[in-house]
């Protein structure tokens, strides 16, 4: 997809003198220019986060607090496009932001915070909407897929939920924007209003890039590796990152294989391949030394592996979430923190927004 008018010279974060984010205990953005790039990414707080967003995503965030200017955010706004328990969405944003910490984002290396806590998302979001083509929403799959038959009947948000996003984005000048791969569209679409807002109005937005890796940007549900591993479907498809010991056993002894014996990376068997997957980017191993481990032994072996290093993960998590979990005020304070210290970040791209478009 592209931008319908000519290619200009895109904004570097380099030259950009946009405020940087300041360390974690100053309270206010400073204007000295970007010394590394910005990172910006969120999580859903509906249903439970599972290994699918941690090895797609979150644990790629914890691994390279050092390397960026770090932002994420518990995306709230981006929940209620289906429908919500309202005391549920409040427990669950409280905790997934909890489970975030607990993975290992580390309050002074990084920002996290709430999305509702700064109401420049939904007042960019409205101004983007008003500039994105219908065409280009309804190119977005992930739309299709989960409207299905419903088209008639979701909200219109579920529609221009990507605005939203790309509103998230461009809202604090990010350049990078690490995701898993079911999310490369919605950063295109992204980039692409940064780049058609920038053609129209003079250069507003940086343009930002997703990042994506390798291995590990899709993992598959363990009862139907045909699918992605998704919070919305049923239990047996995924472990949750709050699953106990011997439910991650059960999860892990029912996942789909084949009648096939040998344990070998090989794509074209799905299930096993999605295991296998899991197992390479919990152990740090190679595949060659993963193939080598379990050359002659059978699934149940492999299995009771996997299940012990994914124990093993989880209860380190688990251990922290507990003791965030039960200091709720805490929680709040740094949440708080963050969006205090961002806010002059969004007021200041919001401020630069209105002034080209003519919002006064
Ligand atoms: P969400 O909440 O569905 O997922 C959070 C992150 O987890 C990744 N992910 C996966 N990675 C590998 N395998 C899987 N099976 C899997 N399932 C999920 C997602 O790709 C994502 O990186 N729209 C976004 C949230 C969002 C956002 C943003 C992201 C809102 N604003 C701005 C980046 C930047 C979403 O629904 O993610």
């Amino acid at each position: 997809m592209s931008a319908p008018t000519k290619q200009k010279k895109t904004v570097k974060a380099s030259e950009d003198a946009t405020p940087t984010l300041a360390p974690a205990n100053a309270t206010t953005a400073t204007a000295e220019p970007r010394k590394r790039e910005r990172v910006f990414s969120g999580i859903q707080p509906s249903g439970t986060p599972h290994i699918g967003n941690y090895l797609g995503a979150i644990r790629h965030w914890v691994a390279e607090q050092d390397a960026y200017d770090n932002i994420f955010c518990v995306v709230n706004l981006h929940a209620i496009t289906v429908p919500q328990d309202p005391d549920e969405l409040r427990v669950n944003t409280r905790r997934l932001a909890a489970m975030l910490f607990a993975c290992g984002i580390d309050p002074e290396r990084s920002a996290l915070f709430v999305q509702s806590q700064i109401a420049e998302h939904a007042e960019l979001t409205w101004i983007l909407d008003c500039m994105t083509p219908m065409g280009w929403l309804n190119r977005m799959t992930q739309f299709k897929t989960k409207a299905g038959d419903e088209r008639e009947t979701v909200s219109a948000g579920l529609f221009t939920y990507p605005v939203l996003m790309a509103a998230d984005i461009l809202l604090y000048q990010a350049d990078v924007v690490p995701v898993g791969d079911d999310q490369r569209q919605h950063v295109e679409l992204a980039r692409d209003i940064a780049n058609s807002f920038n053609h129209r109005f003079g250069e507003t937005f940086v343009e930002p890039r997703a990042l994506i890796r390798e291995v590990g940007a899709r993992i598959m549900a363990l009862d139907n590796p045909e699918r992605k591993m998704s919070k919305s479907d049923g239990e047996a498809s995924y472990i949750a990152l709050l699953d106990p010991p011997d439910v991650v056993r059960r999860k892990i002894a029912r996942a789909t294989t084949d009648s096939q014996r040998t344990i070998v990376f090989d794509e074209s068997r799905a299930g096993i391949f999605n295991l296998l997957t899991i197992y390479q980017l919990l152990s740090n191993q190679s595949r060659e030394q993963i193939e080598a481990e379990f050359a002659g032994k059978g699934y149940k072996e492999f299995k009771a592996a996997l299940a012990d290093i994914i124990i093993a993960t989880l209860e380190l998590i688990q251990r922290r979430y507990a003791e965030l979990a039960a200091d709720p005020a805490q929680l709040d304070a740094l949440l708080k923190q963050s969006a205090d210290r961002l806010r002059p970040l969004a007021e200041d791209t919001l401020r630069k927004v209105k002034d080209r478009v003519g919002i006064v």
